[in-house]
């Protein structure tokens, strides 16, 4: 059963923050140490250049650290790109692979996603893999389709179960308010969950987290399915007030 898996709530800040907002990060912190999250794990992902300051005041909390992307490569020269090493090295210890902005916008393919999860488990990062259909996709009755080819081809082969995760983020559903039926969500984790127990060893305890316009208002809806072990949050995870409304959810 997934259904006793710890949840995880993951707040994704994009391309977000400057130095004074790692007081919504402080906020967060001493949130969670009173309880706002219950015994949901509470990781937040800030840009590369926040991750050093929040890691120092977070060390020692329960509140963990995530980066958005790595590189493939360990080191070397590759001009801009952070490898998974200096992002645990800066107090990561989770690192988002495959996100739809990056597969749309940085055109990565699932052979390079696959690339980067298994550079952040090389790492020592645990790793959030990222998959989600189009709204044309969907309309076309495509979707659980597509979702498998990605997990396919994308899924990094050697991974313990507790060291990866899979967020199920539709790209329709990011950004735009508009979320699938609470039936869409059970019927496309059901469905990765199925695969993820065929496919590994030990895949029944894959996370599965729902991301994509959760929000206060719709999280109870949302959240509380059979196999959905936590949200991908990003426009709400900026301010500490509506990230922990959300883990309300799991008080
Ligand atoms: P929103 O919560 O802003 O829709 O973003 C979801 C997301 O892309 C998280 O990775």
């Amino acid at each position: 059963m997934s259904d006793n898996l710890r949840p995880l709530l993951a707040g994704n800040w994009k391309m977000n923050g400057r130095l004074a907002d790692l007081a919504e990060i402080d906020a967060i912190r001493s949130r969670v140490a009173a309880g706002a999250a219950g015994q949901a794990q509470v990781v937040v992902c800030p840009p590369f250049t926040l991750l050093t300051e929040a890691a120092r005041r977070c060390g020692g909390s329960p509140v963990g650290l995530g980066a958005q992307d790595c590189s493939t490569a360990p080191c070397g020269a590759y001009t801009g790109d952070i490898s998974a090493e200096m992002l645990k090295d800066a107090g990561a210890s989770f690192v988002i692979v495959g996100h739809s902005e990056r597969r749309a916008g940085h055109g990565e393919s699932d052979a390079l996603v696959r690339a980067k999860a298994a550079a952040g488990l090389r790492a020592g990062l645990n790793v959030i893999l990222c998959l989600g259909e189009t709204q044309a996709q969907r309309s076309a009755g495509e979707a659980l389709a597509t979702v498998a080819a990605q997990l396919e081809a994308s899924l990094p082969e050697e991974a313990a179960p507790e060291r990866l995760v899979i967020a199920y983020e539709p790209v329709w559903a990011i950004g735009t308010g508009i979320t699938p039926t609470p039936t869409d969500i059970a019927e496309m984790h059901g469905f990765l969950r199925r695969r993820l127990a065929e496919r590994r060893a030990g895949g029944e305890r894959i996370r599965i987290l729902y991301g994509g316009s959760v929000k206060p208002a719709n999280a109870a809806d949302l959240l509380n399915g059979a196999d959905v072990n936590g949200a991908l949050v990003g426009g709400a995870s900026l301010k500490a007030e509506e990230f922990m409304a959300i883990a309300a959810v799991y008080r």
